[in-house]
């Protein structure tokens, strides 16, 4: 792929700290694939936990700056609630995002999407709308 390397790095490394940190007695796993959509290649990272799961009303909230699940995890396993907030920003900046599904008591998955050639927001919007 031709993207920030430093960037993606950085990704991958906070979705899959947030992943060891919450799976106890567990797995991690990362999967990486191609795909296209809207006429576009993307690069998916999927990070798979079979830790302590989202509820669903908390999932819209995981992105905002130092939002945290509830008090007694943040206690228990730490953190800021930033590793998100920042990830999130760096994908859309990329002209991608990051997508979540969990469930409680089963574990979450994050995926990161990412075209496989990042492009400046201009041309992206460009190329979009000649279709
Ligand atoms: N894989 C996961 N399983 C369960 N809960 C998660 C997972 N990833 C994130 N969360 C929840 O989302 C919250 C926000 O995650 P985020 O990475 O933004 O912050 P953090 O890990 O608490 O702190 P920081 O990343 O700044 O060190 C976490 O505190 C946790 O409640
Ligand atoms: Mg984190």
């Amino acid at each position: 792929m031709d993207a920030d390397e430093t960037r993606v790095r950085q990704m991958l490394h906070n979705l899959l700290s947030n992943s060891c940190k919450f799976t106890e007695n567990g797995t991690v796993t990362l999967k990486v694939f191609l795909d296209n959509r809207d006429d576009i290649d993307w690069v998916n990272f999927a990070i798979i936990d079979t830790g302590i799961g989202i509820p669903e009303d908390s999932i819209k909230k995981l992105f905002q700056e130092f939002s945290q699940v509830d008090n007694s995890s943040t206690r228990k396993f730490g953190g800021t609630g930033l590793g998100l907030a920042i990830s999130r920003r760096f994908c859309l900046m990329m002209g991608g995002d990051i997508r979540v599904t969990s469930v409680v008591g089963e574990g979450s998955t994050f995926t990161i999407y990412l075209p496989v050639k990042v492009v400046a927001k201009t041309s992206l919007r460009r190329r979009k709308t000649d279709r």
